[in-house]
């Protein structure tokens, strides 16, 4: 088993927004420079728990394989490929399917979230999205998951079955149990229309989100507009308790400038959201305007990134078709 493995997912269901990228990507770039082992996975399966149309699911992930490069993801340092090219993760997850509890799926607050009031319409495999995710997980033995906070209780779920299945078949240490790595300023970033709800593509407005391959002129616009409050930028962190779009605004901030939300606070305090809109609006710009240019170029390639996944998957079926074969074993699966 390796000392470190890092293994994360994003669904390539469109554009990537500032919330994936401050809350996740970034993070993958700077594991990766760490020199960490790190593996990272367009989740397609995941994807099409809800509606894809075929054209756009391809579209979308040679775009946010485009972006994870435009990013700084480097794949000959990093494993990049597309979930279904390695079996591993559907079959581990029927697996994980029959070792996970009912009891444990019906507490997914995303499920509910996602699945919304009509329930009965949801897919089954949106029901079951958690157990592929803890397939994805263990098909590679990692040990650390960097992810934004809303993962939070799929990585809990992923630990639980970890722990059930070395139980259950008394194989103990098999499956080890994976470590979240929630770090950084921004680990939920929220919509800029409404400071409760965390920022997210399924959002219809697309004024709620900064896509990263958003034009300047609509940066600006959507910070120009974004909600706030009446009162004053306050001195301390405490004084944003019930100001969630104030919070917002700042975190953001802080997470772009690489500061710290009390360093950020003291920039700011005393003043109305003008001159922090300015600022941010310029921090944006300069991150955002090269990144989607790069993915713009990038894009141009479709050769190039349909080769990057390919020869990632070829590397990850290195490490995951062992474990499948083994979990087989351990089962008690004739062969
Ligand atoms: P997804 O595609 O919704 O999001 C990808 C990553 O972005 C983070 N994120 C955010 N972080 C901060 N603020 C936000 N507003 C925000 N929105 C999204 C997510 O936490 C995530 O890290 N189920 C996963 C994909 C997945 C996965 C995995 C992740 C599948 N298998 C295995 C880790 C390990 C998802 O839907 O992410």
């Amino acid at each position: 088993m390796a000392e470190n493995r890092i293994f994360s997912g994003v669904q390539p269901t469109g554009n990537l927004h500032l919330g994936n990228y401050l809350g996740a990507v970034k993070r993958f770039v700077e594991l990766q420079e760490k020199k960490a082992e790190c593996i990272y996975c367009l989740v397609d399966l995941h994807a099409i728990t809800n509606w894809q149309e075929p054209k756009d699911l391809t579209e979308n992930t040679l775009e946010v394989t485009a972006t994870f490069l435009a990013c700084g993801l480097k794949e000959k340092t990093s494993i990049i490929f597309n979930q279904s090219q390695v079996k591993a993760h559907s079959e581990l997850a029927w697996i994980f399917n029959c070792v996970a509890r009912l009891g444990w799926m019906n507490r997914m607050t995303q499920f509910k979230e996602k699945a919304g009031k009509n329930r009965e319409a949801a897919s089954l495999g949106l029901y079951c999205y958690p157990a592929l995710m803890a397939a994805d997980i263990l098909a590679y033995h990692a040990t650390h998951v960097p992810v934004g906070e809303d993962q939070k209780q799929h990585l809990e779920l992923t630990r639980d079955i970890a722990l059930k299945f070395n139980n259950d078949f008394q194989a103990p240490d098999f499956f080890p149990v994976p470590e979240p790595i929630i770090e950084g300023t921004a680990t939920r970033v929220m919509s800029l229309r409404d400071g409760t709800k965390k920022m997210s593509k399924s959002e219809t407005s697309d004024m709620s989100r900064i896509n990263l391959t958003d034009e300047i002129d609509l940066i600006a616009k959507k910070i120009q507009k974004a909600k706030t409050d009446a009162f004053e930028i306050p001195e301390k962190k405490e004084d944003l308790i019930n100001r969630p779009e104030a919070e917002n605004l700042l975190t953001i901030y802080a997470s772009l400038a690489n500061k710290s939300l009390d360093e950020t606070l003291k920039i700011f305090c005393g003043s109305d959201f003008k001159k922090l809109k300015t600022e941010l609006t310029d921090l944006l710009i300069d991150e955002l305007k090269p990144l989607g240019q790069e993915i713009k170029k990038l894009l141009e390639d479709s050769a190039y990134l349909r080769k990057v996944l390919k020869e990632g998957s070829e590397k990850a079926r290195v490490i995951a078709d062992p474990i499948l074969e083994e979990t087989f074993d351990i089962i008690g699966m004739v062969k």
